[in-house]
């Protein structure tokens, strides 16, 4: 039987490509001239599309492959992905869950801590040689700091385990109230802001959720409130969050992820009171594997006829019923 023709958008690791090339016919996207010609002419015999957690995957796109089955994308956030559509149009949506959870909730706390004793510019002030000439100020500490969550999931409540540790009070927002959750549930964000000192994002990205944390939110957070985010860029007003911390509304924000990536706002790098990661919290060998492994595992079962590993929720049900259509 002929192997199944899968399109890789963009370039991945080798745990992806090295294994893909080896059980399917790999089409290479990004390296095509006339990407418009390239698809009308083999776009029909695509089944499978490889995607890395940043490429767009519209109607537009998934429109041209009428053969298409599984998208399989390389991270659990899937904002990019059209999946609302490829799950009323047949196609399974797969990403990454569970295994970055650990990797994305240590780098939290890391950011956390750099974002409250201000790592980064005790660091800078020595390399610039300062210390001979004067002791790093006193910061701000997470002691007495109540936490509040955005979106307690599995990369939420493995921040809240970790920030248990520290024996500080964890209260969360989401839609929902979780049942079994010991942590306290808060119904609004604003609400949320203003009961506590730190406030960590972990909401996914996408239309429903755009700049839902703005300026009420900070305004509630107060002067001496920390923001935390690692979810999504696109959760966040940039601008009122730029405002809050010009005019020290907020006391600091440390952040993993922007609006528009790679492009970060000028205003938000001359801030001192800011930690900016460039989007790094999965970004470590050992996890970057797991979730490529987890991309070759979705296709390769799907394609064996043993179904998709981790569908997402918008294409469950056609997982469950096309799940062996090879
Ligand atoms: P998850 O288990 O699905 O958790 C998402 C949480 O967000 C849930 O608790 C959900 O609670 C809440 N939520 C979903 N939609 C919401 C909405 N419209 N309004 C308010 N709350 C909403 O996902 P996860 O595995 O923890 O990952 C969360 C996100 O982290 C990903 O989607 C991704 O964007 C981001 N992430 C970033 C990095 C990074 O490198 N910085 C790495 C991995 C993941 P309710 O259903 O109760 O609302
Ligand atoms: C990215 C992430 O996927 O999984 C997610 O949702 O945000 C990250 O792990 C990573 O930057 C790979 O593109």
């Amino acid at each position: 039987m002929a192997r199944p023709e899968i399109l890789q958008i963009a370039p991945m690791l080798p745990v992806v490509t090295d294994q893909i090339a080896k059980l399917f016919t790999v089409h290479r996207l990004w390296e095509v001239a006339d990407k418009e010609a390239w698809l009308a002419e083999n776009g029909s015999r695509i089944r499978g599309v490889a995607a890395g957690g940043h490429s767009p995957i519209n109607e537009t796109l998934l429109g041209k492959l009428p053969s298409l089955e599984i998208v399989a994308a390389f991270g659990v956030g899937y904002d990019q992905i059209d999946a609302k559509w490829a799950g009323n149009n047949g196609i399974v949506v797969t990403n990454t869950p569970d295994v970055l959870t650990d990797e994305v909730a240590d780098l939290t706390i890391g950011l956390l801590i750099s974002t409250v004793r201000r790592i980064p510019a005790a660091e800078r002030h020595l390399r610039d040689g300062k210390w001979p000439s004067g002791a790093f100020p006193l910061t701000s500490s997470l002691r007495d700091r109540k936490i509040g969550i955005l979106g307690l999931g599995r990369i939420g409540k493995a921040i809240a385990k970790r920030l248990q540790a520290f024996g500080l009070p964890i209260s969360y927002y989401g839609r929902h109230k979780q049942d079994g959750v010991e942590y306290a549930y808060v119904a609004d964000p604003v609400e949320l802001a203003r009961q506590v000192d730190v406030l960590i994002s972990v909401i996914p990205g996408g239309k429903a959720t755009e700049k839902t944390i703005g300026a009420a939110v900070f305004e509630a957070l107060g002067p001496d409130g920390i923001f935390l985010n690692v979810g999504r860029g696109t959760v966040v007003d940039e601008a009122a969050l730029i405002d809050a911390l010009k005019s020290n509304k907020i006391q600091a924000a440390g952040l993993d992820v922007y609006a528009d990536e790679p492009n970060v706002p000028a205003e938000l790098m001359a801030l001192e009171n800011t930690v900016l990661l460039p989007h790094v919290a999965s970004g470590t060998v050992h996890t970057r594997n797991a979730m490529g492994q987890l991309v070759v595992d979705n296709l390769v079962s799907w394609f064996d006829g043993r179904g998709a590993v981790t569908p997402v929720a918008e294409t469950a049900e056609v997982a469950r019923t096309k799940g062996s259509k090879a």
